[in-house]
Order: structure tokens, then C-alpha cells, then sequence
């Protein structure tokens, strides 16, 4: 099944161990606060809520934590089961985000938690998480910049970073990514891949941010300083 869900079934362990209780350097120091700011400024408070491509259900938890009643789904078997087993009153469910197995309008917040560059079907992913958003919903989306998945950073002889060089932005491609055991198909897709089609389906932007980390390693908080991996975004559905 493509590949079993582009390398992610393989690497479904390593992931698991790679994210801990607390998440990677990414989600624990950088993203999960503005994550949860954003969830937290909506005011009615969510009542039901849509992680696609939840992984072992991390977010979910958080959410849950915070009193909002959340759906994760997920394609890959050993991820979702691991996210029953930490969250056994929770819901998750098998599928991918370009066909949601949902009604249209179930959800009054979709959370896509670090997902888009995983999924081949990026116009039809999107568009199904606004079908599936209620009038007055939150979509919000995690992702990596652009100008990161197009390039990689120049190294010394020591293997130091010297800069970073990103080439053939325009260009959408699938590269296959290798780290501590993980290894996983990732597209590079310009930004406007992933304005366009959120714009033409008539959402607003009201939230856009490049957070900085708030702690953490003193030489992950510098080189992640140095150039920023990720932006979130918030779009609301009229
Ligand atoms: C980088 S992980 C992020 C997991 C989780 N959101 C988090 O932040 O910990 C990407 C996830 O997307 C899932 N995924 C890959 N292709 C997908 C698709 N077409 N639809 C939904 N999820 C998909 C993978 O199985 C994996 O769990």
C-alpha cells in the first residue's frame, strides 16, 4: 500500500522513540505552545476536533487535556494502535487526509500537526479538511518553510554548518529523508502549493507566525535561529 505509506510503517518505531512522552525539540520547545495558543483564543472553545496524520497521538492527548474531544486519524496501523494504547477513551481511525471517512462540517477545529509534506495528494487533502470543517471552524496547520525543503545546509570538513543553500524552489518533488532511523518520503512543494488552494476555497489567513524556540539545548535553540524550519498557520472557514 504505497509503500506502506511512504516509508512511515517502517519507520513507525524509531519515529516512536524519536518523539518521547514530550515530543521531539520541535514540538516540545517551538511548536506545541503557539499550537495550543491558537486552539485556546477560540472562542467558542472547540467541541470536536480533527488531528490528520496523528502519529502515536500526541497532540490528540494535548488537546483532550485541554477539554476538547479529538479524532486522530491515521493511515499507518503501529502508530495508531500506540495511540489507543497511551489514550484508550480516545478515537482514532484508519484513512488518509485526501479521502476523510467524515460528514462534511463535523469538526469546528482540524489540526494538520507537521503532515502536509507526507502527503501525496496535497489539493485534495486540503480540500477535504475544509469540507470537513463546520462555518466559523479553525484550520490549523503546522508545516515546514519551503525554503527549508528545498535545500540542505553546507558543511565543513569538520562538519560544521557553514549556510544553508536551497535550489529549485519551484520545482514540487518527493525526496526520500534519512535520520536516527527513520526513513520517509517527503515532498518540497512551494509555499503557494499550500496558499492557493486554501485562498480559492475562500478561507481566511488570521494567524501566521515563524515561532522561535522558548527554550531548550543552547546549540539546537542557535542553528534553529540561524534559519527556522517551521511556520503555523491558522485559516478560518466563513
Ligand atoms: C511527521 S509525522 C507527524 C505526526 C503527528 N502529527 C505529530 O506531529 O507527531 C507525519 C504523519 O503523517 C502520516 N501520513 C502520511 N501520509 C498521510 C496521508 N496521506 N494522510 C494522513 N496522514 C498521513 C504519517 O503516517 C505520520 O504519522
Amino acid at each position: 500500500m504505497q509503500d506502506a505509506i511512504n516509508g512511515w510503517a517502517a519507520s513507525a518505531e524509531a519515529w516512536m522513540d524519536s518523539q518521547g512522552a514530550e515530543g521531539d525539540f520541535a514540538r516540545r520547545w517551538i511548536l506545541d505552545r503557539v499550537m495550543l495558543e491558537r486552539v485556546e483564543a477560540q472562542q467558542p472553545k472547540a467541541r470536536a476536533a480533527l488531528d490528520v496524520g496523528c502519529g502515536e497521538g500526541r497532540f490528540c492527548r494535548l488537546l483532550r487535556d485541554r477539554g476538547i474531544p479529538a479524532t486522530g486519524l491515521e493511515p499507518v496501523e503501529a502508530l495508531r494502535t500506540q495511540a489507543e494504547a497511551l489514550d484508550p477513551t480516545g478515537r482514532y481511525c484508519a484513512g488518509q487526509a485526501e479521502a476523510l471517512p467524515f460528514d462534511d462540517g463535523s469538526f469546528d477545529l482540524v489540526v494538520s500537526y507537521l503532515t502536509l509534506i507526507d502527503i501525496d495528494g496535497l489539493e485534495e487533502a486540503l480540500a477535504e479538511m475544509v469540507r470537513v470543517l463546520r462555518p466559523g471552524g479553525q484550520l490549523l496547520i503546522a508545516n515546514i518553510n519551503p525554503f527549508c525543503s528545498a535545500g540542505g545546509w553546507v558543511k565543513d570538513a569538520e562538519g560544521r554548518s557553514l549556510h544553508f543553500a536551497a535550489d529549485r524552489y519551484l520545482e514540487i518533488r518527493a525526496e526520500w529523508q534519512e535520520w536516527a532511523g527513520i526513513r520517509i518520503l517527503n515532498w518540497h512543494r512551494p509555499m503557494e502549493a499550500y496558499m492557493q488552494p486554501l485562498l480559492r476555497a475562500g478561507l481566511r489567513l488570521t494567524h501566521f507566525s515563524e515561532p522561535a524556540p522558548h527554550g531548550g539545548p543552547a546549540e539546537r535553540v542557535e542553528k534553529y535561529t540561524r534559519l527556522p524550519w517551521f511556520h503555523i498557520m491558522e485559516w478560518r472557514k466563513d
